[in-house]
């Protein structure tokens, strides 16, 4: 059976058994802030699992990409080196909200291995949690599996709970019991069955997970029951696809193999059994699949993750020989794998590509500036003794150089790595990524379980008769507030705010009832239909059931609605003058701009400009209805609406349709396209390679910009006695002029400066052991021509001491002194200029040929040269 059915099978099985089939979700999880990656199945679903979310099906099966570097499951060092360990995979999985438990999790799972994958019964072996002997009996007693292939788990990882038959999501999240279903390869494979005997290896491979989502561990580690047991279970496509495919390793499945010879031939070796290829195959698949996702190489959070993957492909390909960008060339070979399956692989091919090309290149270039550094460091240790963990980090982790490298110049002096130091250091750096990927905390910390609040501002700016039904103080809920000097957050059952998200900023606006005032400075979303209103209370006092009224800042909220309207249309505009192939990669609208980044390979021109900007306002002249549908996802994608890569989607959406415009959204927009007013680019410019960045505005503010970039053309034209359309050419003119001034400036002071040479040359001056020292004192000279001065007369005397002054139109005297090459080792301008200096109460400096000072002392300069001419006579 080949990975492509194995994967179609899982899930028609559990379609047949009533379960809702769904699409997996990005590997950036738009639900979870604490995640840095998508790592299991479930995480889409975790706000269901904690009750946040209502689940439109009780029973649904996904198979699921996701990642595991960085965070609670990371096997990126495990990679290329055990059988089965993977940083990109695939998750298959069924879940039940609600609706069936063990027995039926357990029942299915034995029929999907034994009928349809067909794997012999006395293969599999079980796991249960020590004191879970409800799973333990449906295995033994209902299925029949013998008690000598089950065996019970403890906390055999130390702490209570801490167990492999324990599943958490992450350190905080839902968590559960769970049941193992492994696999035996057979006695040519060393290794005891789990929980029996102490002897290590891969006889026995996991290869299916039920876990009986029961409960809640916060952050300090309690654990509450979620109000609704769950079913979360998980199988590695790759595992099973090895089990099926009679193979030990995952690497020798299908879509390995083929993806391992492919490395092979381009990188031009024979043994396709090195541990490197297999690295290189998972790498490869994991950094495409990231930046189909939106990951870009970066050195912080998930594209610090990126930027490792990609390095450590190419580490591993200079292991196997090959010097050079090569992991870009493989990017065909995955397609042909997995394009069927994924086909944003197809579509962001060129993309994948160039990024990947890019980390390349890059590396490249910072692998030689990493090796001066390494060699400057060992240059300074002796043989015998250890170079530091602080240079290996930052040889690492700035410079991409990986720590095996290092270690193999430093083999080469005798010198050894601080490994010790240097895992003190990866640690933090561990710590500060997992930190980055934990943006806002406040909606994860409200753990709020009330009724939700309904959103009724699409239509309505302001509500009366709300009632207050939870109140925050730093987090806490609390029954009421009267302090004034605390960020509050009020939860109230029906409100006109629109809750920031999908690129929208959240409303602001006041709370109020008789005697008191709230005022909102934010809004976000605390789980799907649930706004917290975020802000300080000015006067009075509130409590939990309170009678409010609600009232929107209106002015903002329509210029906000103005600009998510015109960013539509700008997104469809893109696409009509760029090409379909344009994505967005993230927007942000608030009530002064339009923030818009999408992919491009090049900077959109001011001619494309203009064109984007005729076409949005030529759809704000026809004053279009804007109109909004609830309708069922695949209708509305089948319609043609567009989505966001990596936003979730419920069953009903809402399409927002503008003209020719179609997409899924949930902001607030205008009623009609002659709302926006007037649509104005103000900015075009890079992000990061491949993605550009518009912002822009609407309506007044888009008249004041233009107005201002009017006034400051029409000063323009006055300063060049001009008009509009002939200043650009004047402007051109004047430029040629300026450039010819200066050239004629530049042989003029040429010319000025030989005649001087010829003058100063002319005079006696003094003369000692055929040295001359020669010095002059001009009137309004430009400091240039006596640095001029100085070079001609060091071409024309070779060995030449020169102390020249020149008077500055603000009363200050400008010095300079020059001493020839062959004299530096006995007397240095720098020197003289000391000694000058303190002669004529100046202060200056310089190097061995060339100094400079000033003076305000005009009266001192003669007398200063002479004392500092026999001083320079007495030392050469
Ligand atoms: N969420 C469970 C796992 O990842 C099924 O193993």
């Amino acid at each position: 059976m080949k990975t492509s059915e194995i994967r179609s099978n899982f899930l028609q099985f559990f379609e047949s058994k009533g379960h809702k089939i769904l699409p997996s979700s990005s590997l950036i999880p738009n639900n979870d802030p604490t995640l840095l990656f998508t790592n299991s199945g479930m995480v889409q679903f975790k706000d269901i699992f904690i009750g946040k979310e209502k689940a439109e099906h009780k029973k649904i099966t996904t198979v699921q990409r996701c990642f595991r570097a960085g965070g609670k499951h990371n096997d990126l060092e495990n990679v290329g080196y055990t059988a089965r360990h993977h940083t990109f995979f695939e998750m298959l999985g069924n879940f039940s909200f609600g609706d069936y438990f063990k027995r039926e999790a357990i029942h299915y799972a034995w029929e999907l291995l034994t009928k349809v994958y067909k794997l012999p019964e006395n293969k599999l072996f079980i796991t249960v949690y020590q004191d879970d002997d409800e799973a333990y009996d449906i295995w033994n007693k209902e299925i029949g599996v013998p008690c000598d292939l089950i065996s019970r788990i403890g906390d055999n990882k130390g702490a209570r709970f801490s167990s492999d038959n324990f599943w958490q999501m992450a350190d905080v999240g839902p968590c559960g019991p769970c049941s193992e279903i492994y696999y035996d390869h057979g006695p040519s494979f060393k290794g005891d069955p789990p929980g029996v005997g102490s002897l290590d290896g891969d006889r026995y491979i996991e290869i299916w997970n039920l876990v009986f989502m029961q409960f809640y561990m916060d952050q300090e580690g309690n654990m509450s029951r979620l109000s609704t047991p769950c079913i979360d279970t998980g199988m590695g496509l790759e595992r099973i696809a090895a089990v099926i495919q009679h193979v030990h390793s995952n690497y020798e499945t299908d879509t390995f193999k083929n993806l391992i010879l492919a490395i092979a031939n381009k990188i031009g070796i024979n043994n396709i059994n090195d541990n490197s290829l297999k690295v290189i195959a998972d790498h490869v698949r994991a950094c495409s699949f990231l930046i189909i996702d939106g990951v870009l190489p970066s050195n912080e959070g998930r594209g610090y993750v990126l930027r490792r993957i990609i390095r450590r492909a190419l580490r591993h390909s200079y292991k196997l020989g090959h010097s050079g960008p090569f992991l870009y060339k493989i990017v065909p070979d995955l397609i042909l794998e997995m394009g069927s399956a994924y086909p944003d692989l197809i579509k962001q091919s060129e993309l994948i590509t160039k990024i990947i090309l890019q980390e390349e290149d890059r590396f490249g270039e910072t692998l030689a500036k990493g090796m001066k550094i390494l060699n400057a460091s060992i240059s300074k240790i002796d043989s015998g003794n250890k170079l530091d963990g602080i240079t290996t980090f930052n040889l690492y982790d700035t410079y991409g150089f990986p720590i095996d490298l290092t270690a193999d110049v430093c083999r080469e002096k005798g010198i050894s790595v601080d490994l010790e130091s240097f895992d003190r250091e990866m640690e933090s750096q561990r710590v500060k990524a997992r930190l980055s990927g934990k943006f806002k905390l406040h909606s994860q910390s409200l753990n709020y379980n009330g009724l939700n609040s309904i959103f009724v501002g699409y239509d309505h700016f302001q509500t009366d008769n709300s009632k207050i039904l939870a109140i925050y103080i730093d987090g806490v809920s609390v029954n009421s507030i009267n302090q004034y000097d605390k960020e509050v957050y009020i939860i109230i059952d029906k409100t006109p705010f629109y809750a920031e998200s999908g690129g929208q900023v959240g409303d602001t606006g006041f709370i109020k009832n008789k005697n008191s005032v709230f005022s909102v400075e934010n809004t976000f979303m605390g789980g799907i239909n649930l706004s917290v209103h975020c802000g300080i209370l000015r006067t009075g006092m509130l409590s939990v059931g309170d009678n409010v009224s609600s009232y929107l800042d209106v002015e903002r909220r329509l210029n906000i609605s103005r600009n998510h309207s015109a960013t539509h249309l700008l997104h469809f505009a893109l696409r009509e003058t760029l090409g379909s192939h344009v994505m967005q990669r993230g927007s942000l609208v608030d009530h002064n701009k339009i923030r818009f980044d999408f992919t491009s390979d090049f900077p959109i021109s001011l001619e494309l400009i203009a064109n984007i900007e005729n076409l949005v306002n030529s759809c704000v002249i026809k004053n279009i209805d804007v109109s909004t549908t609830l309708l069922e996802y695949d209708k509305a994608i089948k319609s043609g609406a567009m989505a966001l890569f990596d936003e979730k989607y419920s069953d009903m959406v809402r399409v927002v349709s503008i003209g020719q415009s179609l997409e899924l959204c949930g902001g607030t927009h205008v009623k009609k396209t002659g709302d926006i007013g007037f649509f104005k680019i103000i900015s075009e410019s890079s992000v990061s390679s491949g993605v550009r960045r518009l912002e822009a505005c609407t309506a007044l503010r888009s008249v004041d910009f233009s107005n201002k970039q009017t006034v400051v053309l029409s000063k323009i034209n006055d300063l060049f006695n001009s008009t509009t359309d002939d200043v650009l050419s004047k402007i051109v003119q004047k430029n040629s002029m300026i450039k010819d001034i200066e050239k004629e400036n530049d042989s003029l002071r040429k010319k000025l400066s030989i005649s001087l040479v010829d003058y100063l040359s002319s005079k006696d001056h003094l003369v000692i052991k055929d040295r001359k020292i020669i010095s002059y004192v001009f009137k309004d000279l430009d400091q240039n021509i006596l640095l001029t001065i100085i070079d001609l007369l060091k071409v024309k005397f070779k060995s030449v001491i020169v102390l020249l002054a020149t008077n500055l139109p603000n009363g200050n005297i400008n010095l300079v002194c020059g001493v020839s090459d062959d004299l530096v080792n006995s007397i240095k301008a720098n020197e003289i200029m000391k000694f000058l200096t303190s002669n004529v109460k100046g202060k200056g400096g310089g190097r061995s040929n060339l100094a400079t000072g000033s003076t305000s002392e005009f009266d001192l300069i003669f007398s200063g040269f002479e004392s500092t001419k026999r001083w320079v006579a007495e030392r050469i």
